[in-house]
């Protein structure tokens, strides 16, 4: 007999993104940001005092939950710290779901969700996306206890208008979550939605426009009464006296992020303009990374010979992936890198694009 509860021992558990040990490697493969953070969160590194790691932090995090309202409009009940985006997908999985009450979302999506959803356990409800990656009408009627829409969706980049998902929110009698952790590079989010319907969460995370990966910080904004409830489940002090300092520190600098977050969108242009030219399709990216199709063909091969090259992409051996590669955008010399490699390997035959 296993020590584990059956479905953690069935479980395969989430597979992350490599991560290369060598440094001189292009890593496009997990959606980091390829820019350093705000000067202002090394500033805040260096002022760190041995006393705030010798005491408890703030449970609440309270100088983050101020700083975070203050940028999106909101109250700081409104906003809720985690151990990075995951920790609250984690959260709220625990706090929302069971054997009777399923999760739902379209598909396909971030596939850590099904990955807890196991754990929990729960049902699980999974709806395809359209060809468009529109949202799936039978998502509404469900009847699922917690909904989640990756938006903008991962991989494939598309972004869902912000009034479809007050549509889905009115209909649904469960709660919907919407995962934003690529927001930052769309062009409309769905905060507002929070004023309006006490059953919106919205996910954020510092790990993407904040180039934060690294220090695990992410947020919930919500309902004060969805806060609350949360609360209960989060453990007592999930986010540490470092994480709090830099993520206020990060979220204070606006000027920096926004900077930031336009170099990347003028990369993602010329990376996408550059790949189609090579002959992937490319759908229109709201995030930041691309996602681009073999025209025939499995993408494996491809994949293969580029990290034997050190460049790291993602590539996942399921049945409606397998002809795809999602590409992080990177700074200018690593998506130049990228292009000139793939290049080679095309000229050379390779995945028969
Ligand atoms: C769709 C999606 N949601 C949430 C997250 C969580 O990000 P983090 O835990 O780094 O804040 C990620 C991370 O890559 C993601 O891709």
């Amino acid at each position: 007999m296993s020590y584990f509860r059956d479905n953690v021992e069935q479980a395969a558990g989430y597979t992350p993104g490599f991560q290369p040990k060598a440094t001189e490697v292009v890593k496009l493969n997990t959606n980091e940001n390829p820019y350093p953070p705000s000067p202002q969160v090394i500033r805040a590194l260096a002022e760190i005092k041995p006393e705030q790691l010798r005491r408890y932090p703030d449970p609440l995090a309270t100088a983050f939950r101020e700083a975070a309202a203050e940028v999106h409009g909101v109250q700081p009940e409104n906003i809720l710290c985690c151990n990075g985006g995951d920790e609250l997908l984690a959260m709220a999985i625990r706090a929302f779901c069971d054997e009777r009450r399923p999760l739902a979302y379209p598909v396909p999506t971030y596939t850590l969700y099904p990955v807890l959803a196991r754990l929990q356990p729960c049902e699980v409800i999974e709806i395809p996306f359209d060809a468009e990656f529109n949202l799936p009408a039978k998502l509404a009627t469900a009847g699922a206890a917690l909904t989640i829409v990756c938006n903008p969706n991962a991989p494939t980049g598309s972004l869902i208008r912000t009034e479809e998902l007050a549509s889905l929110a009115a209909e649904i009698k469960g709660v919907l979550l919407i995962d934003e952790a690529y927001v930052d590079f769309a062009e409309w989010d769905c905060v507002s939605l929070i004023k309006d319907f006490p059953n919106v969460i919205v996910l954020r995370t510092l790990s993407k426009g904040y180039s934060l990966a690294g220090l695990r910080f992410g947020y919930a904004i919500a309902d004060k009464d969805l806060i609350e409830g949360l609360l209960k489940v989060k453990d007592s002090y999930n986010v540490d006296a470092v994480a709090i300092s830099l993520a206020t520190a990060a979220v204070k600098d606006q000027a920096y992020f926004r900077e930031n977050v336009e170099k990347i969108k003028s990369q993602r242009r010329i990376l996408t303009e550059q790949l189609r030219v090579m002959g992937f399709a490319v759908p229109d990216s709201h995030s930041n990374f691309v996602f681009a199709q073999v025209r025939n063909g499995s993408a494996a091969p491809i994949h293969e010979e580029l990290a034997r090259q050190n460049i790291f992409v993602r590539y996942w051996n399921a049945p409606e992936l397998a002809d795809k590669l999602r590409i992080s955008v990177g700074t200018r010399e690593q998506n130049e890198r990228l292009l000139a490699a793939l290049k080679g390997i095309l000229s050379r035959g390779g995945g028969n694009t």
